[in-house]
């Protein structure tokens, strides 16, 4: 967090690296979770296409549209007034050509208030980057794990673990800090992968499963929560049990409505110009 509470602007986060004070981010897909996160100090709030498994029931990232991530950036914003905001990309809105690219990406700033997008992969889509970062949109990279390729990694979902996977990880990462990235998402990268990468990179590293030596982390914020109820990755440390927060309340106004303890005389209005209606009064013309 920006110790006086100023805006956090992507030039910040490479300053971050460089003083080694570490960068916290967390995704967000609404109002109330973007205050929070703003009042307890996170950086960068990312609303990931994740929103497609973790809130809107899908099995995947895959079925996340553009309109869908507009909606859901443009109330992540209304939350935000110091957090640097970053957009994820959904499938297909920069995979088939640069013009599309460079559209999409321009919508989340000029449409729902993000300062920045992030979209997974690298050189295949060396046109996309280089004219969205030329439009003057700052782009964080997202290389390892990337959500968008499932059905191509089948069910390993650790990237990297082979010497040859990782020196193509390493080039891809000094691509897109080559290219202009501001910084770049390692996620279910080897440790002393993300490490040799986060040393040889000047931008930083933001890790999702990628071990400690990143510059940040990023985790999502229902699994940190303990507000999922997908798999639990190992990667994740729940920091709270949401899950059961909702569930016993919820069972507590089951419980009070059904016995009749709930509403009481606190949450009931009246009214002046009459104290004990009766049903003849209402049927009353006049
Ligand atoms: O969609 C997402 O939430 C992400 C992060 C986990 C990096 O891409």
């Amino acid at each position: 967090m920006d110790e006086e509470g100023k805006p956090v602007y992507v030039t910040d986060l490479a300053a971050m690296k460089r003083a080694g004070r570490r960068i916290v981010v967390v995704t967000a897909y609404d109002t109330p979770s973007a205050r929070c996160a703003e009042v307890a100090g996170v950086d960068v709030v990312l609303v990931g296409d994740s929103v497609g498994n973790v809130v809107l029931g899908h099995a995947n990232t895959l079925a996340v549209t553009m309109e869908a991530m507009l909606h859901h950036v443009g109330a992540v914003a209304r939350g935000l007034k110091r957090c640097l905001l970053v957009a994820d990309m959904p499938f297909l809105s920069y995979q088939t050509d640069v013009a599309t690219a460079v559209r999409n990406a321009g919508r989340f700033l000029q449409e729902a208030g993000a300062q920045a997008v992030k979209l997974e992969g690298g050189q295949a889509f060396r046109g996309q980057l280089e004219a969205i970062i030329a439009a003057g949109i700052p782009v964080m990279g997202h290389l390892g794990y990337t959500p968008q390729s499932v059905h191509a990694f089948g069910s390993e979902r650790v990237r990297g673990r082979s010497l040859e996977e990782a020196r193509g990880l390493y080039r891809e990462a000094k691509f897109l800090e080559q290219v202009g990235c501001f910084s770049l998402v390692l996620e279910c990268v080897p440790a002393e992968l993300a490490r040799v990468v986060t040393e040889a990179v000047a931008i930083p590293t933001i890790g999702i499963g990628s071990g400690p030596h990143c510059d940040g982390q990023v985790l999502v914020l229902h699994d940190l929560l303990g507000w999922s109820f997908g798999p639990r990755f190992k990667f994740v440390k729940e920091y709270g049990n949401v899950r059961g927060a909702v569930t016993g309340a919820l069972g507590e106004y089951c419980r009070e409505v059904r016995e009749g303890a709930f509403p009481t005389e606190e949450h009931s209005f009246h009214a002046r110009e009459y104290e004990r209606l009766t049903r003849e009064e209402l049927e009353e013309t006049g």
